[in-house]
């Protein structure tokens, strides 16, 4: 490919990361211009609202709403899915990988649902599909996992991958505030996702975790197979509680491989995390994901997860490999996940069933306090199996009380039954909690 070559992208949505991409490739065009050796040319921008304000205005020859105008046009040699969904998105990027194209995207959920048949559709096609922009932002795991760390199988991937629900509970923490209180706070910011549940029941970091899970492992894993609960029941008890105890409370994706039983767990909760750990230390809007591979031990890598100018950097680094597809580079197999070479043992490969996690829990129950009640929870506790670690409780104002006890060694099916026959006590007041101990030995 000739040094003067022009690089066409069309871009598919025109929203925050769009005009990221397009105002960072104009602040850096000379930079990136030596670094690749060609001109990327952002050439037609796809919009659904032709008439909406943005802070960057597009030459109106090149604005658009016709998909078809970028996904059909052969002089365009990078398709960028960033509109989001998974109607659309979905249409267009199937119809852009089977032209054989490249396409870009920063779309997790379509990864998540759709990814197995995109992915297939770019291989049989000779299309490519890359995605460093749909997993914790700026930070470069995907890359990561897939070159840089090659050497290594991966026995647990874990970390913070939304930046919205750890901005919440970072607020919760350091001020004292309520979970309602903060979410007021994130929504003006405008942090949190048009759909909400997304940032708070845990979906948007179970979709991240789910295209980590595929490619450390080879493995496609349904939402609904994984544990994957939010953060809506954290209380400022909650945190305080894990803080005097010596952990924090973060919500984290879990990517834990058995080699011997030939097991994979993939899951995401809130978790009491030691403070003594990296991740537990990743606060604010930032993502944190710890690797440990067979190889290299243990890497933590921490960046910005989510915003305009983080998300447009992973968009980027894509365009530049994408270049070096259309230099005539094939290193980038990027639908065969190298990393899962043991092919015969990513067919068998099962996923450890939801109720199957063992390990240490905290459990918060609202009773009346009146004498008889600790003893009564610990009894149904012991019954079981459950053994205790630690007890705190704290009188509230209404002569109710709360009992927050963390647990030695335990399982999703007796923590289960436990809450199960607590909450048919009469002098239990509402549902108990609990969230999981996170133990990464
Ligand atoms: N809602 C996401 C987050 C945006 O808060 O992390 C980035 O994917």
């Amino acid at each position: 490919m000739s040094e003067n070559r022009t690089i066409r992208i069309g871009l598919l949505g025109f929203g925050v990361v769009g005009q990221g991409v397009w105002k960072n490739i104009e602040v850096n065009r000379s930079t990136l211009k030596k670094r690749l050796g060609v001109d990327l040319t952002i050439t037609d921008v796809v919009v659904k609202n032709l008439e909406r304000e943005r802070a960057i205005q597009v030459p109106p020859e090149m604005l658009s709403s016709d998909p078809a105008r970028v996904v059909d046009n052969s002089e365009v040699d990078i398709v960028c899915e960033l509109m989001g969904g998974t109607t659309e998105a979905l249409h267009f990027t199937r119809r852009a990988l089977e032209q054989g194209k490249i396409v870009v995207t920063a779309n997790k959920a379509l990864i998540c649902e759709h990814g197995e048949e995109l992915f297939n559709i770019a291989q049989a096609s000779g299309g490519h599909y890359l995605y460093e922009a749909s997993v914790a932002g700026g930070i470069p795991i995907i890359k990561m996992i897939r070159e840089g760390f090659i050497a290594n199988r991966f026995r647990l991937i874990f970390g913070i991958l939304n930046g919205t629900s750890n901005y919440i509970l970072t607020r919760m923490e350091r001020e004292g505030l309520s979970f309602e209180e903060t979410l007021g706070d994130a929504r003006s910011l405008g942090y949190v996702e048009a759909d909400e549940a997304l940032d708070l029941d845990g979906i948007d970091a179970a979709h991240k975790a789910i295209i980590l899970a595929y490619l450390a492992h080879g493995k496609w894993v349904k939402l609904d197979s994984i544990i994957c609960e939010g953060i809506r029941s954290i209380t400022g008890d909650d945190i305080t509680t894990a803080g005097a105890l010596g952990y924090k409370i973060k919500l984290l994706a879990v990517i834990d491989r058995d080699f011997e039983a030939n097991e994979l767990s993939v899951r995401l909760h809130p978790a009491f995390i030691s403070k003594s750990e990296v991740i537990a230390g990743v606060d604010e809007v930032y993502n944190g994901v710890s690797v440990s591979g067979d190889v290299v031990g243990t890497a933590v890598l921490i960046g910005k997860g989510a915003g305009q100018d983080a998300t447009a950097s992973s968009v980027i680094s894509d365009l530049a490999d994408a270049v070096a597809i259309l230099q005539g580079a094939n290193k980038l197999n990027t639908q065969e996940q190298k990393n899962c070479a043991d092919q015969k043992r990513t067919e068998c490969l099962e996923l450890t069933s939801i109720d199957a996690h063992s390990g240490c829990y905290y459990l918060r129950v609202h009773v009346k306090d009146e004498e008889g009640v600790l003893s009564k929870v610990s009894d149904l506790l012991a019954k079981q199996h459950i053994s205790l670690a630690t007890v705190n409780q704290k009188q509230l104002k209404d002569g109710t009380a709360l009992i927050m006890l963390t647990t030695r060694l335990s399982n999703e099916r007796a923590i289960t039954s436990a809450k199960s026959s607590l909450s048919s006590q009469g002098a239990v007041l509402s549902e108990p909690v609990s969230f999981r101990i996170f133990d990464p030995s």
